[in-house]
């Protein structure tokens, strides 16, 4: 059977880096530096440039997982980007990023899931490849989130950041066993019923319920990492790494917590990347990887929560 093998990754972070105390002070938004690190993690965040598009951050990061890989744009047959924050309504930001990488074969669309949006855009991709519909596909998930915040509301405004990350997805040949290299399943799901729990009001800015938000994250990751270890006959305990969507480091701690994962096995970039929604997951990734703590043959967990609701897990074989 074919599997969708990653065969390289790459991420691009916004070179303005800004702390929590910084960032405070520059928005006059009422509230503390230390309140923001003890209640979610995050220590500081990186904000596009005024002109640098959601489109730009992708292409970079596409970029260097291309380089990553040892391939070449002509390589690529689809493009999946994940994103909440497209460069415009339309066309797609995926389209951007392939005329920026000159390619002018294959085809491009963004997928809309939130902060799910990478496990969901990894998914369709992997059902591209595993159909023998497409042999290599770059998957992106890259947000400009800072547009979305309202300064007011310290609610929000001080969870989120801006940046992007990529994986190339290439297809090979397994026996259908679980000791396959590559995508081994997925598992998607959403309920629309919470629409109103996390959305962007009619003036485009981001309204979150937290708590309600924190308790639904909590019961739907522990659910999906359960479906995730059933349907591929997994114990917890063969779990090497868990890359989880970085929203609050409280929700990714209760998820290593309930895998019994030392946290030395959770990757998080949350203290200096914040949440960058569809983003995180590929950002933080390609860190690990690129630091030498994931390694060929692990088996990494990938689990998001996010508006819609909209919730996910994708178990590999690195
Ligand atoms: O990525 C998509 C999914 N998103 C998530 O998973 C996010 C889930 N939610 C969360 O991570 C947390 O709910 C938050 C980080 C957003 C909030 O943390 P919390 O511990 O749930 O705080 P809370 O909303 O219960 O607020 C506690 C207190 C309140 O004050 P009182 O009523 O106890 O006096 C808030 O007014 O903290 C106050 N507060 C703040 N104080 C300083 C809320 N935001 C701030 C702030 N600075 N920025």
């Amino acid at each position: 059977m074919i599997r969708s093998v990653f065969a390289g990754c790459g991420h691009y972070l916004p070179a303005q880096k800004i702390s929590n105390a910084d960032f405070l002070a520059k928005h006059n938004i009422d509230s503390d530096s230390a309140w923001i690190e003890q209640r979610t993690g995050i220590t500081q965040r990186h904000i596009a440039g005024e002109t640098e598009t959601t489109s730009d951050m992708a292409t970079a990061a596409a970029r260097a997982a291309l380089a990553d890989a040892k391939l070449t744009p002509e390589d690529i047959d689809i493009i999946v980007l994940a994103t909440t924050t497209a460069d415009h309504a339309f066309p797609a930001a995926a389209v951007r990023v392939q005329a920026n990488l000159g390619m002018t074969r294959g085809f491009a669309f963004d997928v809309q899931a939130v902060c799910s949006g990478f496990v969901y855009a990894l998914t369709v991709a992997d059902n591209f490849i595993r159909l023998g519909q497409a042999k290599r596909a770059l998957v992106i998930g890259a947000e400009k989130f800072s547009t979305l915040l309202d300064w007011n509301d310290r609610t929000t405004s001080v969870l989120f950041g801006d940046g992007a990350g990529a994986v190339v997805l290439e297809a090979r040949e397994g026996a259908g066993a679980i000791t396959d290299t590559g995508i081994l399943s997925t598992h998607l799901h959403s309920d629309g019923r919470y629409y109103k729990l996390l959305q962007t009001d009619d003036a485009g800015f981001v309204r979150m319920d937290g708590k309600e938000v924190f308790r639904h994250a909590v019961t739907n990751l522990a659910e999906v990492v359960d479906e995730a270890l059933a349907a591929t006959g997994l114990k917890a305990e063969q779990i090497d790494w868990l890359v989880p969507h970085q929203a609050n480091q409280r929700i990714i701690d209760g998820t290593g917590k309930k895998l019994g994962l030392p946290a030395e096995r959770v990757v998080s970039t949350i203290a200096q990347h914040a949440n960058t929604s569809a983003a995180s997951i590929p950002l933080a990734l390609s860190t690990a990887v690129h630091d030498g703590r994931i390694k060929r043959g692990q088996i990494v967990l990938l689990d998001a929560m996010g508006g819609g609701f909209t919730w996910g897990a994708v178990v590999v074989r690195w």
